[in-house]
């Protein structure tokens, strides 16, 4: 195949419809670190109609909600059910909710959502410590021990699988380690669980918040939130219900501990709103709710160990694949999440190189990848191989797109060296 010698970065602008017309998006294929390509069947659940918030029909489908993330946080905790919002908002939920103001809590840094944790963990009044590893690695645990010993925390956080870097933190000891030293463990799961590995019962994990948009194939808007009987116990001596639909009973019961500041985000009024007591507190956002049964209803019926090794497969093909034309890669490759994976952007591109190959990929051949922050700004492109776009068509269209763009851009990779290097990695 001769290469192709220029691909065009700025064809002919999409069209954008009148506005009195309804709303139209180009076909993309997002293989970047999330979103991602959105599962038809899930779209599909979320177009069904509303039934009205205390409709037997809703709070049976909230009760199977809770039964099916259960699932897919691996743990019999009956307080598991979402928050609506994106997965900030199961972050901030979390951290409000546990941290009371002059706390000290220890956050585990490797990345951009390590930092988000700090910056969270900072506004709710905590006492901030962190142990931090460059990027591109993950948290020896004794460091984290060491910080332990040191700080005494009533929190540790952590992300599982931060995206900025592709690192996955082993999580394992963790929680064991925390109830020695008598804190609770906070983690991020939002762009790991469903492709990675992830035991809340088993690993000890008191707080678990979850994404829909990455591993699980939906939307952005809902954030799946799992939470250990300790953890509820320390968010239930904050709780204050609202007035307006207290009772004498809530009256004569005043909170042990401080106030959660955030009402929206109170876990304490959050639960009594999923639980047989169902007190008013926001109108679910009943759309994002359909979709996040789907989305678990799939992996749940496809089985966690198949999905997280369907994850694997397809994210070993496209590291190989990347390799396989001549590309380096970031980090340590060990610890790399199954889903993502982070391109070095050869130096010969320039300072722009990396914003011309994503917008030629996403205007010659509509598929996204990703950008990067922080240090790694203008280093690395983000691929993903996740939820819906976990599949071999997808992987292998990427490469070879990739391939092409960075010709057209003189980049001397490999003739098929991409693709090739995929297709060994399903034949074996
Ligand atoms: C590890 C991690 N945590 C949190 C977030 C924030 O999620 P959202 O943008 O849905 O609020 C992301 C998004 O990429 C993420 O990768």
């Amino acid at each position: 195949m001769s290469p192709v010698s220029a691909v065009p970065t700025d064809p002919t602008p999409p069209i954008s419809p009148p506005i009195s017309m309804p709303i139209s998006m180009p076909a993309r294929l997002l293989m970047g670190p999330g979103p991602i390509t959105v599962d038809p069947r899930v779209l599909h659940a979320a177009a069904t109609q509303m039934v009205g918030q205390f409709d037997p029909a809703m709070t049976a489908a909230m009760t199977e909600v809770m039964a099916l993330y259960r699932t897919v946080f691996a743990t019999e905790n009956e307080q598991t059910f979402l928050v609506d919002g994106t997965s900030r908002a199961g972050i901030e939920a979390a951290l409000v909710s546990l941290i009371e103001p002059g706390d000290d809590v220890l956050v585990v840094v490797f990345g951009r959502f390590g930092q988000l944790l700090v910056e969270i963990a900072g506004r709710c009044g905590a006492r901030v410590h962190t142990v931090e590893v460059p990027w591109g690695e993950v948290v020896p645990v004794e460091l984290v021990e060491e910080a332990c010993r040191r700080v005494r925390p009533r929190l540790i956080a952590v992300v599982q699988g931060d995206t900025s870097t592709t690192m996955c933190q082993p999580l394992a000891d963790l929680g064991e380690l925390a109830h020695r030293y008598q804190a609770l463990l906070y983690v991020d799961a939002t762009a790991s669980i469903g492709g990675n590995p992830f035991e809340t019962d088993a690993w000890g994990i008191d707080v678990a918040t979850a994404g829909l948009q990455k591993c699980l194939g939906g939307p952005s808007g809902s954030a799946p939130i799992t939470l250990s009987p300790a953890a509820v116990a320390a968010i239930e001596r904050r709780k204050r219900v609202e007035a307006g639909i207290r009772t004498a009973d809530d009256d004569s019961a005043p909170p042990a501990g401080t106030p959660i500041a955030s009402n929206y985000l109170d876990l304490a009024q959050i639960i009594d709103y999923w639980g047989p007591r169902r007190l008013n507190h926001h109108t679910e956002a009943t759309t994002m709710l359909y979709a996040a049964r789907e989305a678990a209803r799939l992996l749940v019926a496809e089985t966690l160990p198949a999905a997280i090794d369907r994850h694997r497969r397809h994210g070993e093909a496209m590291l190989a694949g990347v390799r396989g034309l001549g590309l380096g890669v970031f980090g340590d490759v060990a610890h790399k999440m199954t889903n993502v994976v982070a391109v070095e952007i050869p130096e010969t591109l320039g300072s722009t190189g990396g914003d011309r190959v994503r917008a030629a990929m996403l205007t010659c051949f509509g598929i996204e990848i990703g950008t990067s922050f922080g240090p790694l700004a203008g280093r690395v492109w983000r691929i993903g191989t996740m939820g819906y776009n976990a599949r071999q068509d997808a992987v292998l269209l990427t490469l070879a797109a990739l391939e092409q763009v960075l010709r057209a851009e003189g980049v001397p990779v490999s003739a098929g060296g991409g693709v090739a290097a995929a297709s060994e990695v399903y034949a074996g």
